[in-house]
């Protein structure tokens, strides 16, 4: 296989391979996204199907985007053709690329979010509000019409910013210290809400599977939002791949990245459940349920000022590590593909996501009466990306590497051409070939209600 060389950039040392990928995949999806899918679809059933999905397919589609990625070189639709000379896999890169503009639309507004609440923790915003107070607040801010606009954009600014400047320098850095120091301050968060009167009913609900709860929709939802977390489905992993240098181990990378979101994820739901049920919010308020919750964790701890700050600063920066490696999908799209500079590329992105992205952030305000397919503007990107695109787009990543790339070429790339040791292989190639692509299909079909079985 032919290798570019020279002009390409590159992440620096195998840390910074491992901070860079797991930066996109922890963000806003693990701690925003995890708790309020898992409280609308009745709690610990769910996370059990969830993790089995991380197990099963995610880890299997990660690796897949790593091969693909790093064997070729570009960007996600580059790669494919690369890959595939003459054949139409790089529509798979095209739909990734489509898929980019939604998620980065509405998790942006999101992220907007954060925004809003650092400011409200530094001007103490919260103080001596009770939770009915805090919910209000919340929904005030919500459908307003200025405020999430201006905070989309706030966002959308830096992400364009830090991509500006270049992939290595902007992601790597941030990653490293504090992600982990996310992980601390989620540590403390979670044991204080374990330790608030009535906890009890929230660890029940995370961690006490009811199966009645599970319908073949929150199946599919639980299968989105494996694939949302891992950043998996539409070339984002395949887009990093093609800057991690070619004496990584991707099989342990993978580990690493998968490990870290999912604990992760999983204490988000441990900071976040017991303190639902502790101040009688309803587990399944949707989208709103972090940012109505969290302000009275703080407010039930000592040093609540200083830690609300920090969290919602540690959140906005893993938010924006993750909204980077999708922005960074369509400029590598737009430079790789069209010829253009990086700086117009980015420019032209980031005004396009806008439009999508300021009708996402109105979707509770000016545009609430907006219904597609009976949800918001919001809603509908939230749900057909990660239930629709995303598995999608797995299925075919999965698809192109076991039977088109093949075993041989797999093995190589995963191996470094056997410097490192591939002893899954043989279960990763089963799983590709048959366990996953099935799997997806069938969950897939049943979740949209096209097949009953
Ligand atoms: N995984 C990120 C999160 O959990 C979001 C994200 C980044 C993403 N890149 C992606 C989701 C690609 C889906 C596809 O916050």
């Amino acid at each position: 296989m032919k290798e570019t060389t020279g002009a390409r950039e590159s992440f620096g040392s195998k840390f910074g391979v491992i901070a860079a990928t797991a930066g996109s995949a922890i963000g806003l999806g693990n701690i925003w996204r995890f708790p309020y899918v898992a409280g609308e679809n009745g709690g610990g059933a769910f996370l059990l199907i969830y993790l089995g999905f991380i197990l099963l397919i995610g880890i299997p589609v990660m690796l897949s985007e790593f091969v693909i990625g790093r064997a070729g070189q570009q960007n996600a639709f580059g790669s494919f053709r690369k890959l595939a000379p003459g054949k139409p896999w790089y529509l798979i890169g095209l739909m990734g690329v489509a898929a980019a503009f939604m998620i980065l639309a509405f998790y942006t507004a999101v992220a907007g979010w954060t925004l809003e609440y650092i400011y409200q923790s530094l001007v103490n915003g919260f103080r001596g509000k009770s939770p009915a107070e805090l919910e209000l607040m919340f929904s005030d801010f919500q459908s307003g019409s200025f405020r999430p606009v201006l905070w989309f954009f706030v966002f959308m600014g830096l992400t364009a910013f830090i991509i500006m400047s270049g992939v290595k320098k902007g992601i790597e850095k941030s990653t490293k210290i504090l992600m982990p120091l996310l992980l601390i301050l989620l540590l403390i968060m979670a044991i204080r809400s374990v330790t608030l009167p009535g906890a009890l009913e929230g660890i029940k609900f995370l961690f006490k599977p009811d199966f009645t709860k599970i319908t073949t929709k929150s199946v599919l939802e639980a299968l989105g939002q494996s694939f949302f977390s891992l950043s998996i489905g539409m070339g984002t992993l395949i887009t990093y791949a093609s800057y991690v240098p070619k004496d990584n181990n991707l099989g342990g990378t993978a580990l690493s990245v998968a490990t870290a979101d999912t604990l992760i994820a999983i204490l988000a739901g441990v900071a976040i459940f017991p303190a639902v049920f502790a101040f009688g919010i309803a587990p399944g308020s949707g989208a709103g349920l972090v940012y109505i919750t969290l302000p009275n964790i703080f407010q039930q701890m000592a040093g609540g000022y200083f830690f609300s700050l920090l969290f919602f600063v540690l959140l906005g920066v893993a938010a924006l590590t993750s909204t980077i490696s999708v922005l960074e999908v369509i400029v590598a799209f737009f430079t790789e593909e069209l010829g253009m500079k990086r700086k117009a590329a980015t420019w032209t992105a980031t005004a396009l996501v806008s439009i999508l992205g300021v009708m996402s952030a109105l979707s509770w305000g000016a545009l609430s009466g907006v219904q597609v397919f009976g949800q918001t503007i919001f809603g509908i990107l939230d749900y057909a990306s990660a239930n629709i695109l995303l598995p999608l787009g797995g299925f075919f990543i999965v698809l192109f590497v076991a039977w088109f790339f093949g075993r041989d070429n797999a093995r190589a790339e995963l191996g470094n051409n056997g410097s490192v040791r591939t002893g899954y292989l043989p279960f990763y190639i089963f799983i590709i070939r048959f366990i996953a692509p099935l799997c997806i299909a069938f969950i897939f079909l049943q979740g949209l209600g096209l097949i009953k079985v």
